[in-house]
């Protein structure tokens, strides 16, 4: 039986997979808030690094663990209901998708004392319901979670996807950094991407993005979620 919350649709998967774009308009369609995690670890990254830099995070000897989460512990992350990102109340919604923060994302999100804090935050606006994007959503955050979908596509679909929305013109560069952060995602100690047992796994190497949210609004019809 489901607790006192409203209705979880996890949605975890690959950088590039369609998370994003499928998330936002099944939370549409049912009348759900949407809840990109990501976003929250990006401002966690861009805190840090405007705090020790970004030779403090990168070398051994400067900021450790402890280092990071205290820096993310003082940090005031806020998530507004339309996505936009703020940091100590300042809005940094683009700042989250500059390269810096990219290079540096899976680095602070692997600290377990980053992710104990933003995980209840999680929960808390996820209260009423919602359909949240991430790496561990149907793993860690919402183990009991009402739907759970896992999103992959070939590496190079993925590339091309992200080379289109982000107007890079090589598709290799974006494939290897793709690559590189697939596999520190996953092969981190501290919840690793990874599909829970329990999730629909959809490849959308061939699928439209239509065809996508179709799937998954199913899924949530047979689960029950239909929205109001
Ligand atoms: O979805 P994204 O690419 O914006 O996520 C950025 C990074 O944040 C991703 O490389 C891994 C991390 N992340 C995570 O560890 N756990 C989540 N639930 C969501 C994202």
């Amino acid at each position: 039986m489901r607790s006192s919350r409203g209705p979880i649709v996890a949605i975890d998967g690959v950088a590039g997979s369609g998370k994003s774009t499928t998330a936002r308009r099944v939370a549409s369609e049912l009348g759900l808030r949407y809840l990109d995690t990501g976003a929250m670890y990006r401002a966690a990254t861009v805190s840090v690094l405007r705090k020790l830099g970004k030779a403090g995070i990168s070398d051994p000897s400067g900021a450790d663990d402890k280092e990071i989460t205290g820096v993310v512990a003082e940090s005031d992350i806020e998530i507004s209901k339309d996505g936009r990102v703020s940091l100590n109340g300042e809005d940094i919604t683009d700042e989250i998708r500059g390269s810096s923060a990219t290079e540096w994302v899976s680095k602070v999100s692997a600290v377990q004392g980053v992710r104990d804090l933003l995980v209840p935050l999680q929960r808390e606006l996820s209260t009423e319901g919602a359909v949240v994007e991430g790496r561990d959503i149907g793993t860690v955050v919402f183990p009991s979670a009402d739907v759970k979908i896992f999103l992959t596509a070939d590496l190079s679909e993925r590339a091309r996807r992200r080379a289109v929305e982000r107007g890079e013109s090589s598709v290799d560069d974006v494939g290897r950094r793709l690559e590189a952060r697939d596999k520190k995602d996953s092969k981190r100690d501290v919840s690793p991407l990874e599909p829970a047992t329990d999730a629909l796994i959809i490849d959308t190497t061939d699928m439209s993005i239509e065809e996508v949210v179709g799937r998954v609004i199913a899924q949530c019809a047979k689960a029950g979620v239909t929205g109001e």
